[in-house]
Formats: structure tokens, C-alpha cells, sequence
């Protein structure tokens, strides 16, 4: 096996690479007021030298925000920096007006208030910027906080929970530096790891049973995780739940924008140290982190293959165990919880994705831009639409020559299949986040569109890789309501029947109105003046889909939704 120690190349850079740094270990607030800041600021990641960073309260990241389930949040968040931004909350299930996709701008200057309840089970997500085409840039600088959430299911279980203590939130980022130790975008030369924005970080640790909530927050890497000593250790939950019983594992592939949490057993290792690995080694060729991204071996990333990391296993984070803590766990729990997947009997309807290249060619095929089902990404093109309460299969196909982590907002799916196999245990809880591999690799995920319904604000699907993402990996969804609410709450009689509809419909309660239909983006697609009581209105010709009717005469003026089959 090699081994390569990360520490050798940071010579050239830093003559005091060798002195170690403690992890971060980012403040914590708890309760229902949250305010974030987002500002500039620098940190000292090399020693005597200043980069400029951004992040919420402090210099760089942000504070964990822990949270209850069920409790109702209001957060602040203030943007101080000179450019404008959105944030989003990476595995919360929250209306779209509140989840800060790209179109929930913040000025410079401005305060964006979100308020929600907490509807999601005990689990690890995160908090990043989205702006559209500026997200790696953002990330990159320094902006991701943790999201912790309990419930009661959790604090049942004989499990570490001291933050900071035996429960460590650790982010995993690679970052390439310039001759000025700045950050870098758009490069592969990421060859330095951050723990937590420190490198050469290193952790003193319980000789107890501890519990590592592990984020990979970096732009586009993977990291193939594993101990020193090759130990076995445990997954508890993956992105948005527990896992029904503890996972034994050695090796944890872990994707851009993916979490897991895990137990490691230190009771018996007083006094030792190990290290958090990443065996970059045994990655498969056509993962960003493997000796090609590519699986075609022409295709390559510019700048990629000089970089040591690709292929090679490299120190992620160091680990001295101290004395325990007082109230250790020093056991591993047989079982979690008792999550039961969604059946493929339950499904609504069935929609397909295909990721595919920009262009043919060894090179498009692994160095994008990437689209989606051959759309790429526009702000005012909703790409598609879910109905509400209903159940989906996604069948995510990826035509590239490298493997994309999917990411969706407002639910948690679980994986049917993955190249037509069922997902190792590990992947077989709620997700936020999955690799689809490349050259035809198919993942199949089920999910349920609940909660919340929007005609105007869309949710995110993307690529996780955030210089994909940024170049148009992404679309948008919205999930409609199935009911024929009426939009303006001025009770009145008019309604519209059948509905939903086929080939026609009638308006009652509007004898002598002017009928306008509009399609959900605004668009008038109907004009009729004067219409009869019943009168019937052919809608053959409409395309499937919700729209919008005003029903107006000079005494009144009305809005009903239409949903045409
Ligand atoms: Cu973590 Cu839409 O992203
Ligand atoms: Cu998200
Ligand atoms: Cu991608």
C-alpha cells in the first residue's frame, strides 16, 4: 500500500508545516434565535502568512447550529460582504421559500429572516452559500457551518453526545493555495487538506467509544476513509437519519456534499495514535480523487494528474486518545432506529435523469459542463414539476465519464438500486446525497414530496461538485398543490369543474366574464371574453400542468388553479 504523507509537500510552502494545529472545533448555538453574519475576514492557515477567508460570526465556517426537532427557528442572517449571497440548508426539509436556493438573494447589506419548524430526524447537515454561479467561490472562501438535530428517538440511545468532547463535527475540504497562500477556484490543484479549515490538524480523543460526524464539504473530491491501523469502526446515520443498527466498516466512501456519522472504539487505546486515512489509492478510476477521473483513459483534468493527492492515500486527520471522559459510552449500540424505506407500490410516477456531456470527447466527457436531461441550468426555466404528497422514483442515469454526487433539496430519498444492486447497508437509510458512477452507472432513489407546496419558489436538484454545479449541473422543481385552492381568499361561488381536467371545463358562479389562463411561469395561453354560465371551454390543446384562471367582470374578480391531465 502506499502511503503518502501530505506533510512533505507542504514544505515548498510552509517551513513550519511540520508543528502540528488542534482541530477547530467550531462554537455551537442552540435555541430558537439564530443570527449568522456572513463577513470577510483571514485566518493563519500557514504559519506567518494571512489568507483571506469569509464565514458566518468569525473568520472562516461558521458556528453549529444544534437544533430540536420540532422546535420553531427564526434566523438572521445578516451579508456583510461586498457581493451578494444566499444560504441554504443542506438537508433540511423546508418550504422553498425558506431552504435559500439561488433565488433567495441577500444583498450586500441585507438581512434574509427565515423561520421554520424543524420537521427532521436527529442527523448531521450543513449550512453554504447557493448563489447561482458563485457557489464553489463562496464554499471555497470559507462559508459552511454544521446543522446538528436531536430528537427523542436519538436521546434514547446510549450514544456520545457531548459536543466537542466525544461527538466531533468534522469537515473534510481540500483546497489549492497560490503563491500568496490564497485560495484558489477552478483548479485541481487542491493538494492540502483541511480539517475544520486547519491543516495538519490533529485530535485528542477519549480512550471511550467516540462519535465523528464527518461532512465532505470540498468542491469536487472524494475521499475513500479509513484508519491507520485499519481498525473497524461503525456508521450510525447517514445524511438525514440514523441507520437502523450500526454499520461495521474499514473503508467509508465519502462524496462531495455527503455526511456520515460514525462511532470509533477508543476504549482500549490510552495513550495511542492513529490517523484518519484517505486511501485514494483504492479508488476506481473515473472518481475525482483516483489516479484518472476518467474512465476512458484519455480523459483527463487539467493540472489534475500533477496533483499528489489523486491516487495516492494521504493524512487526513491525526489522532492522540487521552484519558475518557467522565460518563463515557463505552459500547457500541445493536440497533438505532427503525426507519422503513417507501415501497415502489406507493409511486406516483417515475421521472428519468440524464446526466450528459457538453460536448463529445475524451475531455468534455470528464471536464463538463455537464447538463441535465440536456437543459442547462436557467434561473427562469422550472424544469420540473412534482405534485404534492406524491411519491417519486428518480432514475438518475449518468452519460459521463465521471461520477457526479446527486444532491436534492426538501427531502430524504432512499436508494433502490445502484447499476441494478441493492445498496450496501451503509446506503440504505435516508439520503441527501448519492454518487451516481460513470458511463451509463444508473441509480434509482424514491422519495416523498411532502409538507410543502409552492406554485412560484422551486427547489434544487444538482451535482454536488460544486464547479459542476456552478456550470449548469442543476435544475429546478416545483411541487404543486393537487387542490383547487382558491389563490385570492375572497370567498366568492365561482368554481371550475371538472378539475382536475382533461378536455374541458366549465366555470360556474361567472355569467358574462372575461376567462384568462395562465401557465404556472406567467405565460397567458387563453383569452376568452364574455363567457356563458357553463359554457364549455375546450383546454384539449393545453399541455399537463397546473395553471393559474382569472375570471373578471367589472363587479368581481376571481382566481382559481386549474389542473389539466
Ligand atoms: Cu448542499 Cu443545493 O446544496
Ligand atoms: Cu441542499
Ligand atoms: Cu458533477
Amino acid at each position: 500500500m502506499k502511503k503518502v504523507n501530505v506533510i512533505i509537500f507542504h514544505l515548498i510552502i510552509s517551513l513550519t508545516a511540520f508543528a502540528q494545529s488542534p482541530l477547530l472545533i467550531p462554537d455551537y448555538i442552540s435555541g430558537s434565535e439564530v443570527q449568522l453574519t456572513l463577513q470577510e475576514g483571514e485566518v493563519e492557515l500557514f504559519q506567518g502568512h494571512l489568507t483571506k477567508s469569509i464565514g458566518y460570526n468569525q473568520n472562516i465556517l461558521g458556528p453549529t447550529l444544534i437544533f430540536d426537532k420540532g422546535q420553531d427557528v427564526s434566523i438572521d442572517v445578516v451579508n456583510k460582504l461586498n457581493e451578494p449571497t444566499t444560504v441554504h440548508w443542506h438537508g433540511l426539509h423546508v418550504s422553498p421559500k425558506n431552504d435559500g436556493g439561488p433565488h433567495t438573494i441577500i444583498n450586500p447589506d441585507h438581512t434574509w429572516s427565515p423561520e421554520f419548524t424543524i420537521l427532521d430526524e436527529a442527523a448531521t447537515y450543513w449550512y453554504h452559500p447557493h448563489l447561482h454561479e458563485h457557489t464553489e467561490e463562496q464554499v471555497t472562501n470559507g462559508a459552511a457551518g454544521f446543522i446538528i438535530v436531536r430528537d427523542a428517538d436519538e436521546a434514547e440511545l446510549e450514544l456520545p453526545r457531548t459536543y466537542g468532547v466525544d461527538d466531533i463535527p468534522i469537515v473534510i475540504q481540500s483546497r489549492a493555495f497560490d503563491s500568496d497562500n490564497q485560495f484558489m477556484m477552478n483548479t485541481a490543484a487542491d493538494n492540502i487538506i483541511l480539517c475544520n479549515a486547519t491543516i495538519d490538524a490533529f485530535l485528542d480523543a477519549p480512550a471511550q467509544v467516540v462519535r465523528l460526524r464527518l461532512l465532505n464539504g470540498s468542491t469536487e473530491r472524494l475521499y475513500n476513509l479509513g484508519f491507520s491501523d485499519d481498525r473497524n469502526f461503525f456508521q450510525i446515520a447517514s445524511d438525514g437519519g440514523l441507520l437502523n443498527e450500526p454499520v461495521s466498516m474499514n473503508r467509508l466512501v465519502l462524496v462531495p456534499g455527503e455526511r456520515a456519522e460514525i462511532l470509533l472504539d477508543l476504549s482500549g487505546d490510552l495513550g495511542k495514535s492513529l490517523t484518519l486515512i484517505s486511501y485514494g489509492s483504492e479508488l476506481p478510476n473515473g472518481y475525482y480523487g483516483a489516479s484518472n477521473p476518467s474512465v476512458m483513459p484519455m480523459g483527463n483534468i487539467e493540472g489534475y494528474s500533477s496533483n499528489n493527492l489523486n491516487g495516492n492515500d494521504f493524512e487526513v486527520l491525526d489522532i492522540n486518545v487521552i484519558s475518557p471522559s467522565e460518563d463515557a459510552v463505552l459500547s457500541i449500540p445493536g440497533t438505532l432506529v427503525n426507519h422503513i424505506p417507501y415501497s415502489e407500490d406507493d409511486v406516483d410516477r417515475t421521472r428519468s435523469l440524464v446526466f450528459s456531456p457538453g460536448q463529445m470527447g475524451p475531455h468534455g466527457m470528464v471536464n463538463g459542463p455537464f447538463s441535465i436531461n440536456n437543459q442547462s441550468f436557467d434561473l427562469n426555466v422550472i424544469n420540473e414539476e412534482v405534485l404534492f404528497e406524491n411519491t417519486e422514483i428518480w432514475e438518475l442515469r449518468n452519460m459521463t465519464a465521471i461520477a457526479h454526487p446527486f444532491h436534492i433539496h426538501d427531502v430524504q430519498f432512499y436508494i433502490l438500486d445502484i447499476n441494478g444492486s441493492i445498496p450496501s447497508a451503509s446506503m440504505r437509510g435516508r439520503k441527501d446525497v448519492v454518487i451516481v458512477p460513470p458511463m451509463g452507472g444508473t441509480v434509482r432513489i424514491i422519495m416523498r414530496f411532502d409538507d410543502f407546496a409552492d406554485i412560484e419558489t422551486p427547489y434544487m436538484y444538482h451535482c454536488h461538485m460544486l464547479s459542476h454545479e456552478d456550470d449548469g449541473m442543476m435544475g429546478q422543481f416545483l411541487v404543486l398543490p393537487l387542490t383547487t385552492n382558491e389563490i385570492n381568499l375572497d370567498p366568492s361561488i365561482v368554481t371550475c369543474s371538472p378539475n382536475p381536467a382533461t378536455n374541458f371545463m366549465r366555470i360556474t358562479g361567472a355569467p358574462q366574464a372575461n376567462l384568462k389562463i395562465y401557465d404556472i411561469r406567467g405565460n397567458m395561453v387563453r383569452d376568452e371574453s364574455r363567457i356563458r354560465e357553463d359554457q364549455e371551454i375546450n383546454i384539449n390543446n393545453l399541455e399537463p400542468g397546473i395553471y393559474i384562471l382569472t375570471i373578471e367582470s367589472d363587479k368581481f374578480k376571481n382566481s382559481l388553479k386549474l389542473m389539466k391531465l
